[in-house]
């Protein structure tokens, strides 16, 4: 019961994600969704190596080609590799884009050494995983 109303939240979320029309030169910041989960990383130190570089490529896919709306990037080295993807909306310019992901980067950080973490703002999403 509780998985299918996850399923059907889901849904809608995505549902409005693809047909709500914001306003030009809005980066879209309000938080709809954060999650970290409870399971802590090996090395903390090794996971933020990869974190940082993760975080840092995908911006870097976001500014150096600004019709990208959608980017991944890993960074697998030792222990604790990073997964990471970001997405936002198709209509957002680049400037409000990378705004929406210098807001998550920050938001995800504050799962410190957790091994997931997703975080869902009505203009962006951003999701790591470290397994
Ligand atoms: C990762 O980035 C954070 C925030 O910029 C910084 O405080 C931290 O020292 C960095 N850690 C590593 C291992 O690069
Ligand atoms: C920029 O990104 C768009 C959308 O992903 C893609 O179609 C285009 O080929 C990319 N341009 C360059 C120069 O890589
Ligand atoms: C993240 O942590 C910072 C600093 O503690 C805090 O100001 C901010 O509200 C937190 N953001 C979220 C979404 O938890």
């Amino acid at each position: 019961m509780v998985q299918l109303k996850l399923v059907a939240l889901t849904l809608l979320v995505l549902w409005s994600w693809w047909n709500f029309e914001g306003a030009v030169g809005d980066p879209q910041t309000l938080l709809l969704k954060f999650e970290c989960s409870v399971v802590s990383v090996h090395d903390s130190a090794n996971f933020f190596q990869n974190l940082n570089a993760s975080l840092a490529n995908l911006k870097s896919q976001l500014v150096s080609n600004q019709s990208k709306h959608f980017v991944t990037a890993q960074s697998t080295t030792g222990t604790d590799p990073v997964y990471a993807m970001f997405q936002c909306r198709n209509y957002l310019s680049n400037t409000d884009c990378v705004t929406c992901f210098a807001v998550a980067a920050a938001t995800v950080r504050n799962c410190s050494t957790m091994n997931t973490a997703r975080a869902i703002y009505d203009g962006c999403i951003l999701r790591y995983t470290s397994i």
